[in-house]
């Protein structure tokens, strides 16, 4: 007689695996490494059954560990492939692995040694394992090793750059090294006071000691550093707005390409977490079809700032309205039909509060920005079904709320957003460059352009307006 055996049916393999002795491990596991073999070998060998989590690159941002370079699903194939991982989950939450433990029934806990008497707190659900931590390897080592250091300058000493400047450690890959200012003292300066290796006043021996720049000096000035350094081969993160002319923005990005160099606006809410949500959400029909974004941005500069008294680039929309105009861009379009301009100018001409009227095919938008009218800073989106509010500051995205008809009935979303946000941009700018990826989803070409097409009609505007003389009322279409 023959012996046949039948089977397991699920429900007995479940049963099988629920007595087993059950390990977690956690992890980003990015350029996979033998660090990374010898932990997953030795975590199961404490066990029967090993359980691996792997981040998702939104917690690992969110968590500040920018400049991952593996995809996730590239990480979850090397970890498979080494053989030990029963089972793989996504680790994308804080608080998640509290969770995991009681929801699999997990025995063990454990990670490399490196997190020692991190995670004791878990020891109340279960048992904690600090394994030996394999020296000299480490995903930060190998991504030193594979991309070399890029050494970025700063064009501009201003309020921007100063916050700028202690943002860059926040990222990997990246040293702020040199700055450049025509005037050698401020250089100086500001040299010393971030402790940067050089200072120049002399624009291409600046740049000829760097590999990528970022420009933070006056408005007028960006194009033609801009050109300048893309034409020496440098990478460049412009500060907003990028150009004034639609023009001027078309061939920095056509001499880009052609020099194979990163070129990005720096706005920097376009980048963050949060506001990468609110997007998807708006975009995934949760409000319907989305018919109006309003945006409203102002901030109270004093009488004797370059935003009041600079005639020619000062006021607020020049200052203010890249930023109203990016979540208008992003889920409405650059096709916009008309595009119309109302402000209250003061005695010298500039405008002290604009609003931005665009129409469109299906829809509308409103941008408001000011620098002596003082509103409330939200955004506001829209939709057949519902609409999306995110309250001041909507830019440094941190919460927004989707509301219906039914005020009871209403979800909230928060994100993280850490420091002052513009390592979310330096890391793009970073990764791109890596990457050798020339083009951002998240402001992309068409947008850059459109938005320099924008500020070029606003002057044409303003210049039309001082001709006939006209101050201190409409100066609408
Ligand atoms: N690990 C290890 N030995 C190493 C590097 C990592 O045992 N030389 C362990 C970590 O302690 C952790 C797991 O591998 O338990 C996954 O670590 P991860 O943070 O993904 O790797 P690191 O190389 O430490 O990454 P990074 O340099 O980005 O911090």
């Amino acid at each position: 007689m023959k012996i046949h055996t039948i089977p397991k049916e699920k429900g007995s393999r479940r049963r099988e695996i629920r007595q087993m002795k059950k390990v977690i491990t956690y992890g980003s596991f990015d350029l996979f490494h033998e660090g990374h073999y010898n932990l997953l070998k030795r975590a199961k060998e404490l066990g029967d059954y090993l359980i691996v989590g792997i981040t998702t690159e939104q917690f690992d941002e969110s968590r500040g560990k920018l400049n991952i370079v593996d995809s996730l699903i590239d990480r979850i194939e090397h970890v498979k492939e080494t053989g030990f991982a029963d089972l793989i989950i996504i680790e994308d939450h804080i608080g998640q692995k509290v969770e995991d433990i009681q929801k699999y029934g997990v025995d063990i806990f454990t990670l490399g040694s490196d997190w020692e008497g991190k995670y004791d707190y878990l020891k109340e659900l279960c048992e904690v394992v600090y394994l030996e931590r394999t020296k000299n390897v480490s995903s930060t080592m190998l991504r030193r090793e594979k991309y070399p250091l890029i050494r970025l300058g700063m064009i501009g000493t201003g309020r921007i750059a100063a916050r700028f400047a202690p943002e860059t450690h926040f990222v990997s890959g990246i040293v702020l090294n040199s700055v450049y200012n025509p005037y050698r003292k401020q250089a100086e300066k500001f040299a010393t006071r971030y402790g940067l290796e050089l200072y120049s006043e002399e624009v291409t021996e600046f740049l000829e000691h760097i590999d990528a720049v970022y420009i933070a000096s006056p408005h007028e000035t960006h194009y033609a550093y801009a050109k300048q350094a893309l034409l020496m081969g440098k990478h460049v993160l412009c500060e907003k707005p990028m150009t004034l002319k639609e023009e001027e923005a078309r061939e920095l990005f056509q001499i880009a390409e052609e020099r194979k160099c990163v070129l990005l606006e720096a706005i920097k809410t376009a980048f963050c977490p949060g506001f990468q949500r609110l997007l998807s959400i708006a975009k995934s029909g949760t409000i319907g079809q989305i018919c109006d974004v309003e945006a409203c941005f102002t901030r109270l500069t004093g009488e004797n700032t370059r935003e009041r008294t600079d005639k020619e680039y000062g006021g607020s929309f020049l200052e203010f309205g890249s930023q109203t105009l990016l979540p208008i861009f992003k889920l409405m379009g650059t096709e916009y039909k008309e595009i119309r301009f109302d402000s209250i100018c003061d005695k010298n001409g500039i405008d002290l509060y604009t609003k931005a009227y665009l129409s469109y095919e299906n829809g509308m938008a409103l941008s408001k920005s000011g620098v002596a009218v003082k509103s409330e800073g939200q955004l506001l989106i829209a939709g057949t079904k519902g609409y999306i509010l995110a309250e001041s500051p909507w830019w440094l995205t941190r919460s927004f709320e989707v509301r219906y008809e039914d005020p009871n009935k209403k979800d909230t979303y928060t994100a993280k957003f850490l420091g002052d946000g513009l390592r979310y941009e330096i890391s793009d700018f970073v990764n791109m460059i890596h990457a050798g990826e020339y083009k951002s989803y998240k402001f992309t070409e068409e947008e850059a352009i459109a938005m320099a097409g924008v500020m070029e009609k606003f002057l044409q505007k303003r210049k039309e307006n001082e001709k006939g003389g006209k101050r201190n009322e409409d100066m609408g279409t």
